[in-house]
């Protein structure tokens, strides 16, 4: 069963994932939270006024709440992240203001007396958070980095030596350690250098903001996906589900008239580099674009769209697993007209036929690579009679 109770130095809090659930061991919070709270109970004073302390990356609340009581910033790139943290501090009845949520494309606002960053999988994110911050501390800003062992390569923590100042690590601490960096004010830092623009040799420009997947080029996936794109006729509604830097839908949006395409993704770097992407490739198309930083497809109305195209993570977060690919899936079905499709790209060894028939009942494999399988799925026109 699921351990909800987390026992930090303030007290208790109650904490639940997105999604939650009961038979599932993974807790919303990991041991490097737990060692970063200890920490700045015992040793540092975070002598902070309200909103001058800068959560960064915190997953489900972990740190948020037991810390709202300093009036955080927290920055974050996904949505489901701001969903979680929103109901964990009202789980606990903390007033839901006191965390002043703030999305990964927006920069905060000087002073920062204190930092805690959980270290982030991609070191471009770690480097461009990094990179922001650092003009906006205050000369004895407190810097914290945490993160599990098994996730904190020697090269992120060169980033906090080599853009905040003198860093040193903690010991481990069940299997999680600290970082410290101190300002280093003397030195010149150049800022992030995201969005960046990858050029193609499928003709697009990619636009990819610091976290947005495949930062440095087409990703193979996504390339078996362009090789299948399927036909569509002129004026035809599409999604491009999970959109990263928008690469599917832009490619879609060349191959016909008056498309309208609607890019969504959960993470705000993602949409933002999908927006860039097609103001950078899209031109007499007469395209009618829309963007939604969004988990999956409830804001979208029911049969209402004629495509869905999607090359799913396998990776949520840290954790490797397929849930999120089958609850697409499972979104995309209501979301499709009768006779609608969705085209999946995929890594054949996930198996992600079988989801589609349980879903569609039906399923055709239009293309292949060693790695890679392009599948399609078609809604069941409504039976009459
Ligand atoms: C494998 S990447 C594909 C990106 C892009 N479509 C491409 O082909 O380059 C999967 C994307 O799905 C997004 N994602 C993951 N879970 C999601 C969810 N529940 N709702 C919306 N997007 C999600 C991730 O942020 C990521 O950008």
């Amino acid at each position: 069963m699921t351990e909800t109770e987390f026992d930090t130095p303030t007290g208790v809090v109650t904490l639940r994932r997105i999604p939650h659930d009961e038979r599932s061991p993974l807790r919303a919070w990991d041991a490097a939270d737990d060692y970063v709270l200890t920490h700045l109970a015992e040793v540092e004073s975070l002598a902070t006024a309200p909103g001058q302390l800068l959560i960064v990356n915190d997953s489900f609340g972990g740190l948020t709440v037991p810390l709202a009581g300093h009036r955080p910033i927290v920055w974050v790139d996904s949505v489901r992240t701001e969903r979680a943290i929103r109901e964990n501090l009202q789980r606990n009845d903390v007033d839901p203001t006191s965390a002043r949520l703030l999305a990964s494309t927006e920069t905060p606002t000087a002073p920062i007396g204190a930092v805690v960053i959980k270290v982030p999988k991609s070191n471009a994110m770690l480097e461009h958070q990094l990179r922001t911050i650092r003009p906006l501390l205050t000369a004895e800003a407190t810097i914290v980095g945490a993160g599990m062992v098994k996730h904190l390569p020697r090269s992120a923590i060169e980033l906090f030596d080599a853009i905040i100042g003198p860093t040193t690590t903690s010991r481990a601490h069940k299997k999680s350690r600290l970082i410290h960096a101190t300002l280093d004010p003397d030195r010149t830092v150049m800022p992030s250098p995201w969005p960046i623009t990858v050029h193609t040799d499928v003709g697009l420009d990619l636009v990819n903001h610091a976290n947005v997947f495949s930062l440095n080029q087409l990703d193979i996936g996504t390339r078996a996906m362009l090789d299948h794109l399927p036909p569509v006729s002129e004026g035809s509604s599409v999604i491009d589900l999970g959109c990263g830097n928008g690469a599917l839908g832009v490619a879609l949006a060349r191959t016909a008239e008056n498309l309208s395409i609607h890019y969504v993704d959960l993470s705000h770097m993602a949409v933002a580099s999908a927006r860039a992407t097609v103001a950078a490739n899209l031109h007499d198309e007469g395209t009618r674009s829309t963007f939604s930083v969004a988990d999956s497809l409830d804001h979208v109305e029911t049969a209402s769209v004629d495509l869905v195209l999607n090359n799913p993570p396998f990776h949520d977060d840290h954790v490797v697993g397929d849930d999120t690919a089958l609850a697409m899936f499972v979104d995309a079905h209501r979301v499709l007209r009768p006779g609608g499709e969705l085209r999946v790209v995929a890594n054949r060894h996930l198996g992600h036929h079988a989801k589609l028939e349980r879903v569609f009942g039906n399923h055709a494999t239009v293309g292949s690579t060693k790695k890679f399988v392009v599948l399609s799925a078609i809604k069941a026109a409504i039976k009459t009679g």
